[in-house]
């Protein structure tokens, strides 16, 4: 089993998981980790950010949350990004063909043995079978948001989730840590909610903030990480430190 499963996620759509998940993985495997990035959002978005795209009848992410005991190795493709490889979305995938079992990926997670050292899980707002999978493979949580009025909705809606999880199939689904993220500290707004949120969960477990930075849409666009479409851009450096924070919170 990896050392470290760490799920990206926020019952809010558009609050910069993908983002995350692809530059978080790509700086891990800048460090030397070997990434697996899972992607189990059917937007198929995570694959997109390294150019990885399923074929109609090849092996996916999803099909590992239904029955069928299939090979994880068999699907899992290289990228441009040395040290990251990704299981690509199922584009086609329908909630109804996941099966009751959420520990199914967890499960075919474990048969990878010590090929990766982290595997980060990029996954869909909807607390469905997908995001439920991927709390049950976790060890950890890392949620990205914006510091904005309707923050806490998403945020508390996982929370509930994660705890529930953690209560039930994944004892081991422990830290759960914050990244805001499109931060413009100058706003009082964000001001007062970045202040909220470090009384409500810790200085611990909020993470350094990622700063608003169009080289971050650009570079999805390029299907690759921020770090190698703009390496002196803001993106890039706030992912870089970001990494750090990850390493260190999580031990990885
Ligand atoms: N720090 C940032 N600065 C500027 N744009 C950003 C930043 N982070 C994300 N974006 C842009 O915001 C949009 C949403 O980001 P992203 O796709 O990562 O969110 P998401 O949470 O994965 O969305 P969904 O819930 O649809 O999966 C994208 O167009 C992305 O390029
Ligand atoms: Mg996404």
């Amino acid at each position: 089993m990896p050392s470290r499963v760490i799920a990206v996620a926020n019952c809010k759509g558009g609050t910069g998981k993908t983002t995350t998940a692809v530059n978080v993985s790509a700086e891990l495997a800048r460090r030397g980790r070997r990434v697996l990035l899972v992607d189990l959002d059917p937007q198929g978005h995570a694959g997109f950010g390294f150019g990885v795209f399923a074929a109609k009848g090849d092996l996916t992410a999803h099909d590992f949350l239904g029955e069928g005991g299939h090979d994880m190795a068999r699907a899992i493709r290289p990228t441009r990004s040395a040290g990251v490889d990704v299981l690509p979305a199922d584009r086609s995938f329908r909630v109804r063909s996941a099966s009751e079992d959420q520990r199914r990926l967890s499960a075919a997670l474990a048969t990878l043995g010590e090929r990766y050292d982290t595997v980060v899980i990029d996954t869909p707002p909807a607390a469905e079978a997908p995001l439920r999978a991927a709390l049950a493979a976790a060890g950890g949580v890392l949620i990205p948001t914006q510091l904005q009025h309707l923050t806490y909705d998403g945020l508390m809606q996982l929370s509930r989730l994660v705890f529930e999880t953690a209560l039930g199939v994944n004892p081991t689904l422990r830290d759960l840590a914050i990244v805001p993220v499109q931060v413009d500290i100058r706003m009082h707004l964000q001001q007062r909610i970045l202040a909220e949120l470090l009384m409500e969960f810790g200085h611990e477990r909020i993470f350094r903030g990622i700063r608003t930075d169009v080289a971050l849409a650009e570079a999805f666009g390029s299907h690759c990480p921020v770090h190698d479409h703009r390496r002196s851009s803001r993106g890039a450096r706030d992912y870089d430190l970001l990494a750090e924070d990850v390493v260190r919170f999580w031990k990885i």
